[in-house]
């Protein structure tokens, strides 16, 4: 059974333009002129229970509105979405009970207590009782490693303990459905592969439905094996994050190992050299013209190994955002 389902889902944000001068002020008060911004356009997606999606796309793709919709923060203009058979904007309690948004860019705790203090608030909000809560919470702090910073008021906590302190706030009434939108931003490697573990250990263990939002494709690759990219509002592509490669890299990666006396001389005619040390070489050759451009090499240089592979997901997903022309569908 889907756990979340989203049908053509839009999401139209009026911003009212400002004009300049005083009597185009005036006249403003009398006739307000507006634009509009298609923050979710026309997105359907299904998610089955249980899942780890990723949902990737550049700044401003209409990722946290989606995710907004999804908790219930904001209506939509138009479409419909069910999680756990609720209408999220219909705000039922039921419903609260059962997801939990967390973000990476604005806090649920109080900021002068320790964090321990917001614990008990949530305890209450969601009627946990003591015994769950307890228990809870000693698993929480174990897993994430965060037991000997309990009294400490959240203020003093760095950034990466902060994070995992709103993922405890946001699991201890064990939410079937998480929201992450960007839970590991700001933080240093070592955090990032914290949360990373966390949230891979948790979720198998709980099986949770997830979406996560991260502009680190470390975390997408660690986590999720399915992906869906939006831009402009749109979803542009939807399947496993193995496919993203396929589909949007133009290019794949050759490298070569020269036998020794062998000169690569010319060998950029196939390609564009990425890495030149020594006998090593590697190349970014067009896919198409892969096979054509290997069998050329392999017969006009004394070639001892050779390897192809992909594009990192990284420089795929880069290039992707930054072209501005939507891929064909
Ligand atoms: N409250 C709002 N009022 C007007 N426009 C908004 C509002 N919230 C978002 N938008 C616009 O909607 C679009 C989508 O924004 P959204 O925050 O969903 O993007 P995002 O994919 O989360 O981007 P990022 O990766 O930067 O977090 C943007 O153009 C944004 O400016
Ligand atoms: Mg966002």
């Amino acid at each position: 059974m889907p756990a979340i389902e989203v049908r053509n889902l839009c999401r139209t944000y009026k911003v009212y333009r400002k004009r300049e001068g005083l009597m185009a002020s005036l006249k403003g008060l009398l006739h307000r002129e507006f634009s509009e911004v298609h923050a979710v356009r026309d997105v359907s997606f299904t998610i089955d229970e249980g899942e780890m999606l990723a949902f990737l796309g550049p700044n401003g793709a209409g990722k946290t509105t989606t995710l907004k919709l999804l908790s219930g923060l904001i209506v939509p203009t138009s479409g419909t979405a069910t999680v756990l058979g609720h209408v999220p904007w219909k705000r039922e309690d039921a419903y609260r009970r059962r997801f939990s948004l967390v973000t990476g860019q604005k806090e649920q705790l109080w900021w002068d207590l320790p964090a321990q203090e917001s614990f008990r608030l949530h305890k209450e909000i969601y009627r946990i009782s003591g015994p769950d809560y307890d228990s809870r919470l000693e698993e929480l702090t174990e897993l994430l490693q965060v037991t000997d910073l309990m009294q400490q008021p959240v203020r003093e906590l760095s950034l990466g303990e902060r994070m995992r302190m709103e993922l405890i706030a946001a699991l201890l009434h064990r939410p079937d459905v998480l929201f992450l939108d960007e839970p590991t931003i700001g933080l240093d490697v070592v955090s990032q592969r914290r949360v990373q573990q966390f949230l891979r250990k948790y979720q198998a263990e709980q099986g949770i439905t997830v979406i996560l939002t991260s502009h680190y494709m470390k975390d997408v690759e660690a986590l999720c094996d399915r992906a869906i990219v939006i831009n402009k509002g749109n979803v542009i592509h939807d399947g496993a994050l193995a496919e993203i490669v396929d589909r949007f890299s133009q290019h794949k990666i050759i490298e070569l190992h020269f036998a020794s006396g062998s000169e690569p001389n010319g060998i950029d005619r196939f390609g564009v050299v990425l890495e030149d040390r020594g006998p090593m070489i590697r190349l970014q050759i067009e896919r198409q013209r892969v096979s054509e451009a290997l069998s050329a090499i392999l017969q006009q240089y004394d070639i001892e190994d050779i390897s192809v592979s992909e594009r990192p997901l990284e420089d795929v997903i880069a290039e992707l955002f930054a072209s501005d022309e939507e891929p064909a569908a």
